[in-house]
């Protein structure tokens, strides 16, 4: 199978990934902060070095201001429930997942927010930093924006938005899932507040993983109380990073094979990570482009795009086409709509979906000729 839906979850992930996994569990396995034996000692360890490659990797300077989640949609609502409140008014855009739109047609149905959704200037899925300025008012608290579209690929002026929401004095969520791991983020230098990412994706961790990265002036509230291992007698729930986030055992094995994979990612460096992605995601737009049945959502303009190519085929639905690449050509690709319900609205293409290639750092070039050749085989047909 060619595995092309790295989007949704990346697979292979390094080797060290998987060793880090099967030693962690056979040999370290108990609940980290909850008790003090060695065993549950290493534990802690290993969760604290997973946090401190992620600080490093993100430029975040404590790294107990990490909290682990399962995935990004609990980081991405942690940050969403926890920190709006009654008459605030939250900018974000079409281009969102549901993870991040779900939380607010909530919150809004609830009559507790209200929201702006700045909308896309092109079929790319592009938004425009001045078009996300002009929408914060008076009583805007929050930024969401995701660091690029988990449809087209394209990449959004995060660090502009960034400093627009320095100068405006709000607080600014930066939905990393597209783009931990392989696009620069620095939470110090583009005013990230609130960082979600999953680590299961670009981050080549293990599924089950993920995080939120709060500033220390972010007063978060907790969404979910329980157990913290700390302050037990206490009727209210920790307030403090990263308890606050971090009820209930984590995965930590996962958490192991995660530090294994920010351990891989900043050896290799997510400037080459980037540049062999933005390769390969060209060879495969070169390729695509200029067939008169094929239409292409995504840029392959240099550093526009994370390593996505949208596209459709002219008469046929995005499901009949994924079908077909998976039956006929063992190529996994995902159709459909993505979560991202408002993209394909702006987009137009609510109707037939779209099927989107996502590369991953493993790929080669082999694979994305063979995946280009079975595309326009299908186009040909068509
Ligand atoms: C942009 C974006 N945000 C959020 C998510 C949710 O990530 P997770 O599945 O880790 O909850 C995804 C997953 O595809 C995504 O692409």
């Amino acid at each position: 199978m060619i595995y092309l839906d790295n989007a949704a979850t990346s697979y292979p992930k390094p080797q060290e990934v998987y060793d880090r996994v099967y030693s962690f569990m056979k040999e370290t396995c108990a609940n980290p902060g909850r008790s003090s034996h060695e065993m549950a000692r290493k534990s802690a360890e290993c969760v604290n070095n997973t946090r401190e490659g992620l600080a490093a990797l993100f430029n975040i300077d404590d790294p107990m201001r990490i909290g682990f989640t399962p995935n990004a949609t609990y980081a991405l609502n942690m940050a969403i429930q926890g920190v709006l409140r009654k008459g605030d008014h939250v900018v974000t855009t079409a281009m969102e997942h549901n993870s991040v739109l779900r939380p607010l047609y909530e919150l809004k149905k609830n009559g507790i927010i209200s929201y702006t959704i700045v909308k896309p200037k092109n079929r790319f899925g592009e938004i425009d930093a001045y078009a996300i300025s002009k929408a914060v008012g008076i009583n805007t608290r929050l930024i969401v924006l995701t660091a690029s579209s988990n449809v087209t690929g394209t990449i959004m002026p995060y660090a502009e938005v960034g400093e627009i929401a320095r100068k405006r004095g709000v607080y600014y969520l930066l939905d990393a899932s597209q783009g931990a791991g392989v696009l620069p983020i620095d939470v110090k230098k583009m005013n990230i507040t609130m960082l979600a990412f999953p680590g299961h994706k670009g981050l080549l961790g293990p599924q089950g993983t993920g995080g939120l990265y709060v500033d220390e002036r972010v007063p978060l509230r907790s969404i979910i109380q329980g157990g913290t291992g700390s302050r037990s007698f206490e009727t209210i729930h920790p307030s403090f990073m990263p308890d606050i986030l971090e009820s209930g055992t984590l995965n930590t094995p996962g958490i192991a094979g995660l530090g294994a994979a920010v351990d891989f990612i900043l050896k290799t460096g997510t400037k080459a990570i980037l540049e062999k992605k933005e390769q390969l995601t060209k060879l495969l737009y070169e390729r695509l482009s200029g067939h008169k049945k094929i239409r292409l959502y995504s840029t392959c303009e240099d550093h526009k795009n994370s390593g996505i190519i949208a596209f459709i085929i002219e008469g046929m639905d995005s499901s009949e086409i994924a079908g077909i690449l998976d039956s006929k050509y063992h190529i996994a690709v995902r159709p459909g709509f993505h979560c991202a319900p408002l993209a394909h609205r702006e987009l137009r293409t609510e109707k037939s979906g779209l099927v989107r290639i996502s590369i991953g750092y493993f790929n080669t070039p082999d694979e994305i000729q063979y995946a280009a050749d079975s595309i326009i085989e299908i186009a040909d047909n068509a």
